[in-house]
């Protein structure tokens, strides 16, 4: 049976104060043990998170960590220190890390190796451009990004790993998959693990990322190979984050 698995991505719009009402809020207001959340807040916070979750079922993520185990990267921060401080999780690959970092899918594959040995789980995000959608090479996108990020991976390994499937034209814009077009895509997805995976495929949770709001995501959250979200904007706001949480 894979988890349910809702994450809040809350990038670096808050003040301190802002964040730690934000995850008390969160913490407070969950009432399901049903669903496994996962806040991902900026690394400045993520020492204050751990404890405010600690007798939670709450986990606690990164949003990027580096490829190496350590060395001199000024601004950077390794998956040992993450490991030390808490961290159960860590997203790699988000679309804004591609986009504005050039980050590929070979430095991600390396930095999935690094948390992996690490014992952090990777939540790994894939998906095409709006180009790349109208022209019909979606699947293939996607295929290549898996098939590069995730080249050298043991059974085992893959199967600590989170998919979010996150199409770029959908975050942070408002505009949102049909269910239809994601739940395409997760059963792509879970079909490209079976390759390796076998049954097993059955049991990686893949996330659905891009404009999940309180009142779209219960519909994604309902397609068969839709195991929860990966919410940005949205979890911004303890409200709406809980009201998606609890639309499962
Ligand atoms: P969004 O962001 O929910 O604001 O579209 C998703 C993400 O950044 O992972």
């Amino acid at each position: 049976m894979r988890e349910k698995i809702v994450a809040g991505n809350w990038k670096m719009n808050l003040t301190k104060n802002e964040g730690l009402l934000l995850i008390d809020s969160v913490v407070n207001g969950l009432n399901t043990a049903d669903v496994k959340v996962i806040l991902a807040p900026p690394f400045p916070f993520i020492s204050d998170t751990v404890s405010k979750v600690e007798k939670t079922t709450i986990s606690v993520a990164a949003q990027n960590c580096h490829q190496t185990e350590s060395g001199a990267f000024t601004g950077e921060v390794s998956a040992v220190s993450l490991q030390s401080f808490g961290c159960d999780y860590c997203i790699v690959g988000h679309s804004e890390r591609r986009q504005y970092f050039g980050e590929d899918d070979k430095l991600i594959n390396e930095k999935i190796v690094q948390l992996l040995a690490k014992n952090i789980k990777p939540i790994y995000c894939c998906g095409e451009s709006l180009e790349q959608r109208q022209s019909e090479e979606h699947f293939e996108v996607v295929g290549e990004q898996i098939q590069s990020a995730f080249s050298g991976l043991k059974r085992e390994d893959l199967l600590k790993i989170v998919v979010a499937y996150e199409p770029v034209w959908a975050i942070g814009t408002g505009e949102t998959a049909t269910p239809k077009q994601a739940q395409e895509m997760h059963a792509f997805i879970r079909e490209k693990l079976s390759q390796v995976l076998r049954d097993e495929a059955e049991n990686v949770s893949i996330l659905y990322g891009g404009s999940v709001k309180p009142d779209n995501a219960k519909e994604l959250f309902s397609q068969k190979d839709i195991d929860g979200g990966l919410i940005g904007g949205a979890s911004l706001n303890a409200t709406d984050f809980l009201a998606i949480i609890h639309s499962f």
